[in-house]
C-alpha cells in the first residue's frame, strides 16, 4: 500500500484524508479554509502560529469524506513546527498572493521544504496540489498573471484556480476540484491521475514559454537572429504569441505536425 493512501473505514464510502496548506505568511491560507467552512472574512490579519487544525465533512459521489485540515503558518520562523506535519498528505493546498511576486517565486521552495521533510522515500506524486492565485480582488496591485501562474502549476501537474477569500471568488469550485481529485487519487490506488490540464503543456513547450516570457525582442522570441529570413531548425516551431483585446498575455500552442493528434 502507498504511504500515503488514507485511512479508510468502510470501503468504498467513507473516507478519512489529511490535507494542508502552504505558502508565504500573509498570502490568505488561513482566510481561504475560513471563507470555504465557515463562509466569512477577516480582513485583520491574524498570523497562524505554528498550525491551526480543523476537521470538516464532504460529500464526493457517494463518498462522505472527512478532512483533516492542517493550516501551516508562513512565517519561517515556524519552520520546526511544519516539518512535523508534512507526512501522510494527501492534498495540498499551495497558495500565493497575485500582488506579491515573491510568494509566487517562493512556490518552488516550499515544495523543496515538503520534499526534504518527507525524505528519500516520500512520494510527491502522489499527492494532489492545488495552487491558488489568491487576492485576485486586488486588482490594482496584481503583478503576477494568471498565464505565469497557470503555466506554473500547470506545467508541473497541479490543479490552478484564481481566488479571493475577501469576495469569495473561485472558492468554492477549488474545494470542490481538489476534493475530487483526492477522490480519484485513492479510487487510483494512490495514484495521481493523469489530467487534461496536466497533458497540457509538456516540459519542451513550458521551457519554451518561459523563455519568450523573457525574451528582449520579438527576434529573441522566435529563437533567431535580427534580420533572418527563415527558421532555423532550433527555432521553437510551435508557439505563436498574441496580445487579445484585453492586452492580457495569451499563448496558442501550435503543435508540430509529428505531435498533432488527428
Ligand atoms: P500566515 O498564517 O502568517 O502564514 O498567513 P496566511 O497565509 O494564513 O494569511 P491570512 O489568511 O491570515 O491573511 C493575511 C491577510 O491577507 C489578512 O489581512 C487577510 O484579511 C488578507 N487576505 C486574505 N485573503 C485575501 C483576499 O483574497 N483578498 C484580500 N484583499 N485580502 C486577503
Ligand atoms: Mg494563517
Amino acid at each position: 500500500m502507498e504511504a500515503n493512501m488514507p485511512k479508510r473505514k468502510e470501503p468504498g464510502k467513507s473516507l478519512r484524508i489529511k490535507v494542508i496548506s502552504m505558502g508565504n505568511a500573509e498570502v490568505g491560507k488561513s482566510c481561504i479554509i475560513k471563507r470555504y467552512c465557515e463562509k466569512r472574512f477577516v480582513s485583520k490579519y491574524l498570523a497562524t502560529i505554528g498550525i491551526d487544525y480543523g476537521v470538516t465533512k464532504v460529500q464526493v459521489r457517494d463518498r462522505e469524506i472527512k478532512v483533516n485540515i492542517f493550516d501551516m503558518a508562513g512565517h519561517p520562523f515556524f519552520y520546526e513546527v511544519r516539518n512535523e506535519f508534512y507526512k501522510d498528505t494527501q492534498g495540498v493546498i499551495l497558495v500565493y498572493d497575485v500582488g506579491q511576486k515573491d510568494s509566487f517565486d517562493a512556490l518552488d521552495a516550499w515544495l523543496a521544504e515538503m520534499k526534504q521533510d518527507l525524505g528519500p522515500h516520500g512520494n510527491m506524486e502522489n499527492i494532489v496540489f492545488v495552487v491558488c492565485a489568491n487576492k485576485i480582488d486586488c486588482t490594482k496591485h496584481r503583478c503576477v498573471d494568471e498565464s505565469e501562474g497557470r503555466l506554473w502549476a500547470e506545467s508541473k501537474g497541479f490543479l490552478y484556480f484564481e481566488t479571493s477569500a475577501q469576495t469569495g471568488e473561485g472558492i468554492n469550485e477549488m474545494f470542490q476540484t481538489f476534493y475530487v481529485s483526492i477522490v480519484d487519487l485513492c479510487e487510483n490506488g494512490g495514484k495521481r491521475p493523469i489530467t487534461n490540464s496536466s497533458a497540457s503543456f509538456t516540459k519542451e513547450q513550458a521551457d519554451t514559454i518561459r523563455r519568450i516570457r523573457n525574451s528582449k525582442d520579438s527576434w529573441d522570441m522566435l529563437g533567431v537572429k535580427p534580420g533572418a529570413s527563415s527558421f532555423p531548425p532550433h527555432a521553437s516551431p510551435f508557439l505563436l504569441f498574441h496580445l487579445d483585446s484585453h492586452k492580457r498575455e495569451k499563448y496558442v500552442l501550435k503543435l508540430p505536425r509529428q505531435h498533432q493528434q488527428h
